[in-house]
């Protein structure tokens, strides 16, 4: 008797990350190619429990590559935090026949994933957040095309706030990692960087370095504040009120989620998506697929789940050379 043809489920979950569709279409691609069947499972954990499932064909993921969202939706899912999600979830699949799910998505969704795989269903987790927060991976998908996005938005916020010669205190997204902050800091050229791991909440030191910057002639100042340090319009109130110099706060948010992935999203998302597959075919299971050293590789998802890593010292140490002057 032929062997059993593998199924495999896929889906996006968690917050959406550009680049998500190019790692979709390649375990779509890349799967059929192998002789699997893929069936994609729509708007991530949340509608495996309402068993939204089709069957995609190779046809179904064209024209995705270039766009930002993820064709398969994303959601967050509260069925899923329950005792008996993940063994609900489990039977799901089963009862689908899908003998393999690829979970895309960032630390929540390899979490969902891991607990899946603890009642008896093959996962395999491919890392895309604009985060950068997981650190079982120097890359996370999706990251590169968010800052870009920051990037150009905090370059037009210099321009009118040179213009007003004002404070502008930026806020990007990031949960409680420094990483889009950090790269949007170094990149856009921005006067200050507040990240939650080095931040120490003490407006007065951040308050003379203004003024000391205002004393030697400069009239607009760039602040970038990590969304896990928090409230920027308050920021913005303490620096007005204590400088006298006009200061205002500009939230970014779900505009670094959006738009069209980088070439290096779209490839580096390519290469997750075979690795995932190339798992599968190798039967190595419950694997997370991460960017080591610039190299793409897979390793135990339960050990990629409990790694821990500090933010990069050479990030910190550029970063901090270059806006204190
Ligand atoms: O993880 C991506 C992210 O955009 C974070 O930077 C942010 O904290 C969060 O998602 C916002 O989530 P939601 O889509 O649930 O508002």
């Amino acid at each position: 008797m032929a062997d059993k043809q593998i199924t495999i489920g896929v889906l996006t979950s968690g917050g959406d990350a550009p680049g998500m569709n190019a790692a979709v279409r390649a375990v779509v691609r890349i799967g059929i190619n192998k002789g699997f069947r893929v069936i994609g499972i729509y708007r991530g954990y949340h509608g495996l429990f309402k068993e939204e499932f089709r069957e995609l064909t190779a046809f179904d993921v064209r024209d995705t590559v270039q766009h930002g969202g993820t064709v398969l939706y994303t959601a967050r899912s509260k069925s899923m935090m329950q005792p008996d999600g993940p063994a609900r979830a489990a039977e799901i699949l089963k009862n689908h026949g899908i003998d393999v799910l690829v979970a895309i998505g960032g630390d929540g969704t390899f979490r969902g994933a891991l607990a899946i795989a603890k009642c008896g269903v093959n996962v395999i987790g491919i890392p895309a957040t604009i985060d950068l927060d997981m650190a079982c991976t120097d890359y996370t998908i999706g990251f590169d095309s968010a800052i870009d996005t920051a990037v150009d938005a905090i370059d037009k916020i210099r321009d009118s706030g040179t213009a007003h010669e004002r404070i502008s205190i930026v806020e990007v997204m990031g949960r409680k990692c420094g990483s889009i902050a950090l790269w949007c800091g170094i990149a856009s050229g921005a006067e200050e960087i507040l990240i939650p791991e080095t931040y120490d909440y003490n407006d007065k030191a951040l308050i003379d370095r203004i003024k000391e910057r205002e004393a030697l002639g400069k009239k607009q100042h760039i602040i970038i504040n990590a969304e896990g340090v928090g409230d920027s319009e308050a920021l913005a109130r303490r620096i007005e009120n204590a400088t006298g110099i006009e200061a205002r706060a500009t939230i970014l948010g779900y505009m670094q989620r959006g738009g069209s992935p980088s070439a290096l999203d779209r490839v580096k998302a390519s290469l997750m998506g075979e690795q995932a597959i190339e798992c599968i075919v190798a039967g190595r299971m419950n694997r997370a697929v991460v960017e080591k050293n610039g190299r793409i590789k897979d390793m135990d998802l339960e050990e990629a789940i409990n790694s821990t890593k500090e933010q990069s010292r050479d990030l910190l140490s550029v970063s901090k050379n270059l806006v204190r002057h």
